[in-house]
């Protein structure tokens, strides 16, 4: 079917964004190079910036002239649909770029003087979206000196804080960390990214569950018999083990992308798709979740895609007696009305077999199997609902059929729902999709400082437990699903995990 056939492929009008200057502090990151600047580029070739837009990058490592040069080669490196000369040419007209200290005062009176001039340049006022690709021990800093210069709360025109995870170690460093960041800004101005909320397929969830009368009255204790929540990558730490080492799988995945993930699939309806009537039932959400058994694993050597790879101790710059997570497993209660009883299994890990982050909605068995043949009977399997995140982004419902034939035979079957196949676009990525919601002001898909703060209440308690070693960190082979003891944590309960 061409593009011009298929009805899905139109284009959704979209909201409309203001005019803004992109500050963005840690501008020759590595996050900037990979993500953020691709995702600025990108946007302009769809033609979604607004006129008015400058983007000013901050960083302390590299001249005017050379941080240009960085920025084109990483949007030719990294941009998702290559690059049109003349669009990054007239991008880059707009780019602006301040070499400066994070801690120098001096630093942010250029920046309020750049953005004085900048919005004369470009002939008005532009909101300012601070962006803060550092690390988390700068937030509360950065965000006093642009309050000091009168660029965060009541600023005129208005300012916005972006950041990156992580949010906080644990509950309490999260704590405060909102409190730093709430001292210069109003937590109405601070859009808390977790990239997941910006891939299409999470927002999908929603679309799913409340869009579709036939899957809610389904979705609660009664008809469904777990969930499975899975965040597989077969990748290793890369090169990030200074910080991978001080989080591991229940920091790095499990508290943010899983918990959302978690949230999105539990949560109840909101009366409205607002931002903050969405984030409340997320919050709801979590305060009801508590994990009731864990298990901990770390890769060693073995083989992923057909080649071998190295154990986690072995990895660059991870200390040789590490006992790092680079699994996790919990199985979770969800203690209110609709799932009490009901429960959650998530996992994450690195080196596993292969990249796949999915959701299973288990649905309970048939009540009674009328099939005079035990054999047919036995093979009745629960109807399974899966939606993919990612790689193979769908959805797809395993329903039992019979086979063709004299006899009576029974095979699971799936109707599926690929979103590459129904919708020919390139699907953006996340954190374009979170740039143009920042642009328009859409708090939606960011989260609010009490959902961070109730998903390390849930992970809280089983981080203590396995530092007090009550929870034993087991080993599995790079390329495998991840410990016995994971394993055995959901087969306890007369379940299994999905296949990788
Ligand atoms: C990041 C983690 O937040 O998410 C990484 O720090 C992880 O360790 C990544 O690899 C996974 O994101 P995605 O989009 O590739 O699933």
């Amino acid at each position: 079917m061409s593009t011009l056939e298929n009805p899905f492929a139109a284009d959704i009008p979209s909201a409309q964004v203001h005019s803004a200057t992109y500050v963005l502090f840690g501008a020759t990151g590595d996050l900037a190079a990979k993500k953020l600047l691709p995702a600025v580029y990108n946007l302009a070739a769809e033609n979604r910036l607004p006129e008015r837009f400058r983007l000013l990058g901050i960083a302390s490592s590299v001249e005017e002239a050379s941080f240009r040069e960085h920025m084109i080669n990483a949007v030719t490196a990294h941009s998702r649909s290559g690059v049109v000369t003349e669009i990054l040419d007239h991008l880059m007209e707009r780019v602006d770029f301040i070499r400066g200290d994070f801690g120098d005062p001096k630093l942010y009176t250029k920046i309020k003087a750049n953005l004085e001039n900048g919005d004369k340049a470009i002939g008005g006022p532009t909101r300012r979206l601070f962006y803060l690709a550092v690390a988390p021990r700068f937030f509360g800093p950065i965000g006093e000196a642009l309050h000091n210069v009168g660029l965060a709360r009541g600023a005129d025109p208005e300012s916005v804080l972006m950041i990156e995870k992580p949010f906080g170690h644990d509950l309490a460093s999260a704590t405060a960390l909102n409190a730093e960041v709430t001292a210069a800004f109003d937590e109405t101005h601070i859009l808390r990214l977790d990239h997941y909320l910006g891939k299409e397929t999470v927002q999908n969830l929603l679309v799913f569950r409340f869009a579709n009368g036939i899957f809610e009255p389904l979705w609660n204790r009664r008809y469904i018999d777990h969930v499975q929540i899975t965040a597989a990558e077969d990748l290793g730490i890369g090169g990030r083990a200074g910080y991978y080492d001080q989080s591991g799988a229940i920091r790095d995945v499990i508290q943010n992308h899983v918990m959302q993930l978690a949230a999105l699939t539990a949560m109840e309806p909101p009366a409205n798709f607002t931002a903050d009537e969405i984030r409340d039932e997320k919050a709801k959400v979590l305060r009801s979740i508590k994990c009731v058994k864990s298990a901990r694993g770390q890769y060693t050597a073995g083989n992923v895609d057909g080649g071998p790879v190295p154990g986690y101790l072995e990895e660059t710059d991870v200390p040789a007696d590490s006992q790092t997570d680079t699994h996790a497993a919990l199985k979770l209660e969800i203690n209110n009305w609709r799932w009490a009883g009901t429960p959650f299994y998530i996992r994450a890990g690195k080196r596993m077999p292969r990249r796949s982050t999915e959701i299973t909605i288990a649905f309970r068995p048939v009540p009674h199997k009328p099939f005079a043949d035990p054999r047919v009977a036995e093979s009745i399997r629960p109807n399974l609902l899966t939606l993919s995140i990612q790689p193979n982004e769908g959805a797809s419902l395993r329903i039992e059929a019979k086979a063709p034939g004299a006899e009576t035979q029974l095979r699971p079957v799936r109707m599926d729902f690929l979103y590459g196949e129904t919708f020919t676009r390139d699907t953006p990525e996340a954190y374009e999709r979170l740039l143009l919601d920042a642009l328009r002001g859409d708090a939606t898909l960011f989260t609010r400082a009490d959902e961070v703060e109730e998903a390390w209440k849930i992970v809280d308690p089983v981080i203590n437990a396995w530092q007090a070693n009550e929870v034993p960190l087991e080993p599995y082979v790079a390329g495998s699903p991840g410990p016995a003891s994971a394993e055995a944590l959901i087969r306890d309960d007369g379940r299994k995990w999905r296949r990788l």
